[in-house]
């Protein structure tokens, strides 16, 4: 496995509608090794492929402390949503930066595995959030274009309102 260097804002590589992965083969094996252990590296809880100059719907996410939770979202739609949640989020192409975006509470997601076959997922919180960023990704979307607000320096350190929601 081998670490990946991270895109960041400001490239156009993460602003593009990323296209369909059709193949199921070593090389997408070895992109989604590379990308989780990227992103642990990195100490983050998702990356998708444009981070690392794939254009291809391919992303990981795990929202564990203990890597224990790994999910590879191979092609993911959205299939419902409900209710919503409203706090902080960072991205790994936007280093240093934080701000607040409400996304959905609850998502059921359609997805591929790395052989090919339909998944479906339910996720909430925090690992519902981290998923609907990364499918952003997939679309050229960034966190900073959604968000509600962005966080001062102070705030990225401490505590902001919107935690208390959580
Ligand atoms: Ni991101």
């Amino acid at each position: 496995m081998a670490t990946r260097k991270i895109v960041k804002v400001g490239d156009d590589t993460l602003r593009k509608i990323c296209r369909k992965q059709e193949k199921f083969d070593l090389r997408l094996t070895l992109l989604l090794k590379d990308m989780a252990e990227t992103m642990y590296k990195a100490e983050g809880v998702g990356l998708a492929a444009p981070q690392v100059g794939i254009l291809r719907r391919v992303a990981v996410v795990d929202v564990t402390e203990d890597h224990s939770g790994l999910k590879e979202l191979i092609n993911p739609e959205l299939l419902e949503e409900e209710g919503t949640q409203t706090g902080r989020e960072g991205c790994l192409s936007v280093p240093g930066r934080q701000g607040v975006v409400t996304r959905p509470k609850k998502i059921r997601i359609r997805y591929q595995n790395r052989k090919g076959e339909s998944m479906e997922l339910e996720a909430e919180g925090f690992e519902a959030r981290a998923i609907c960023h990364e499918m952003d990704h997939l679309d050229g979307r960034l966190y900073i274009d959604v968000m509600d607000r962005e966080l001062s320096e102070e705030e990225i350190e401490g505590h902001i309102p919107e935690d208390d929601e959580q």
